[in-house]
């Protein structure tokens, strides 16, 4: 059976979703899931964009032990220092290079000709492979670059001694057909290719970007590049999660699979959701909360005859279980902590200790808790931000007849207390500009979600903020019975990210070129 790699770039690309912040920790911890899922190779981030940046490569890198960390960089010497920088003290570094090579990036973007392209991407890798072992090499836009220029620029890369050649349809534009057959001109074409592993990297623009992945490993990809519940830029990156379930509920047609533990599937896609924000669409396939349920009678009565009449995976497969009643309000530390590693959360004593507090508080207000009610509590702060600002308390007046009231106690890093009271349109704007004259910051709410985690009047309610404030975004998450409250502790922490966004000098918007 052919082994495809798998390349996620879920902390680089998928971070690059309008609006998605990852701090550090969070990083760290996507990384972490990700190794349990098995991928082969982590693309950690793009250490020239800022220090904030480069330093949330470099924890990557450090505590990653069973993938390939990989950085990006343009084809300068600058981004390549700063990839060496970053991967210091990895186990297995990897440089990922790149430069445009299609006509309208050279004209309009890059202005450079053909001969500069090659020459420019030649003297990159030629440097880059002085401190690496592993350079891969990407022509940008490759999917709207003429064929022969490619199969040009991946002789180039191999000349140069690049160990992956990466052709990304960056805009999303290409059919499978099409991209497949760029494959299969670059297979056939090119001298020397099998001492290189080709690579697909595909956006989803026009709804493509997993049809595309797969038709390159009909035409002899060795590699896919993509991101768990396939956000990223734009209309996002293929979806790792359907590729690895593609190639193992088809194998008799692909002969090919990857490395993935597929029961560690539903839980990265439920940490990638939580700590980016980004919901999970119900008819998202495989990670959506409909991909398995079945609603018509006919395929109810189907599923009780026999389960293949209408379900081709199942749901286990991916390691979806029933919500598990965990433990009452005299359920002992012990137990809770047993339970914890259980559900695979390695949390040191005194994070166990904090967790506990937490469980013993929501279930003095709720009669069930369940296995859901605990990834919420757990990654609501699992990755803990400096808190710039803390939520001491909040009094919330509202009637349908006057305008509601919020008063809010919040006290600073610096040990002052701060007590504000104002009115909204709403309950939750009246909080959120009692909030705003207490943190003394100007912000625009630029998202706000909610929704329930689990079933039931008592269940927890999971809201998701997003601020800007001068061009930087941040994303904050509050959790809470009460859905006022986890509004509350939401803008809170998406205010706390906002300010240590400002303070590490982390940027939305990387120049690339
Ligand atoms: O989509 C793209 O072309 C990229 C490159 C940087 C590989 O993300
Ligand atoms: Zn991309």
């Amino acid at each position: 059976m052919r082994k495809i790699y798998i390349f996620d770039t879920t902390l680089r690309d998928g971070e690059q979703s309008p609006g998605v912040n990852l701090n550090t920790p969070e990083k760290v911890e996507i990384a972490h899931q990700l190794e349990r899922l098995g991928v082969d190779r982590i693309e950690a981030g793009f250490p020239a964009a800022s220090p904030g940046d480069l330093a949330a490569v470099h924890a990557v890198a450090k505590a990653v032990k069973n993938a390939s960390v990989i950085g990006l960089s343009r084809s300068r010497e600058q981004d390549i220092d700063a990839v060496r920088e970053a991967l210091k003290g990895a186990q297995d570094p990897c440089l990922h290079l790149f430069l445009a090579t299609s006509p309208i990036h050279r004209q309009y973007k890059l202005r450079m000709d053909k001969d500069q392209v090659r020459d420019t991407a030649r003297s990159a890798i030629r440097y880059a492979r002085k401190y690496f072992d592993k350079v891969e090499f990407s022509l940008e836009d490759a999917g709207r670059t003429e064929l022969d220029f490619i199969a040009e620029m991946t002789k180039m890369a191999i000349e140069e001694g690049a160990y992956v050649v990466n052709l990304p349809d960056t805009v999303g534009y290409l059919t499978p057909y099409e991209y497949g057959n760029i494959f299969k001109y670059v297979k056939d074409n090119v001298p020397g290719v099998e001492k290189v592993q080709l690579s697909a990297h595909c956006h989803d623009d026009l709804g493509m970007a997993t049809a595309n992945a797969l038709a390159a490993i009909l035409n002899g990809a060795d590699q896919v590049e993509g991101t768990i519940n396939g956000i990223g830029e734009r209309a996002g990156n293929t979806a790792l999660e359907e590729v690895a379930m593609a190639l193992e509920t088809r194998q008799d047609f692909y002969g090919a699979k990857t490395s993935f533990t597929l029961s560690e599937i539903a839980r990265t896609s439920r940490l990638v959701s939580k700590l980016t924000g980004m919901v999970v669409p119900g008819n998202k396939a495989i990670v959506g909360a409909n991909a398995f349920a079945h609603e018509s009678g006919i395929h109810q009565d189907g599923m009780l005859k026999e389960k293949s009449t209408y379900e081709i995976m199942t749901p286990e497969t991916i390691g979806l279980k029933e919500s598990k009643l965990v433990m009452g309000k005299h359920s002992g530390r012990h137990a809770f902590r047993e339970h914890l590693i259980e559900l695979g959360f390695e949390l040191d004593e005194e994070a166990v200790n904090r967790a506990f507090t937490k469980f013993k508080v929501l279930a003095d207000k709720k009669k069930e808790v369940t296995d859901d009610d605990l990834f919420a509590l757990l990654e609501e702060r699992l990755a803990d931000t400096p808190e710039f600002f803390q939520l001491d308390s909040l009094f919330v007046s509202f009637d349908s007849e006057s305008e509601p009231t919020a008063r809010v106690r919040l006290s600073t890093i610096d040990g002052s207390v701060r007590e504000e009271q104002s009115s909204g349109n709403g309950a939750v704007d009246s909080i959120y500009n009692a909030i705003d004259k207490a943190s003394q910051e100007e912000v625009t709410l630029s998202d706000y979600s909610i929704k329930a985690v689990t079933q039931g009047k008592d269940a927890l309610g999971e809201v998701h903020v997003a601020l800007t404030q001068e061009g930087i975004t941040a994303q904050g998450r509050g959790v809470s019975t009460d859905i006022l409250e986890a509004s509350a502790r939401a803008y809170v922490d998406s205010l706390n990210r906002l300010v240590e966004k400002r303070k590490t000098g982390r940027r939305d918007n990387i120049p690339m070129i």
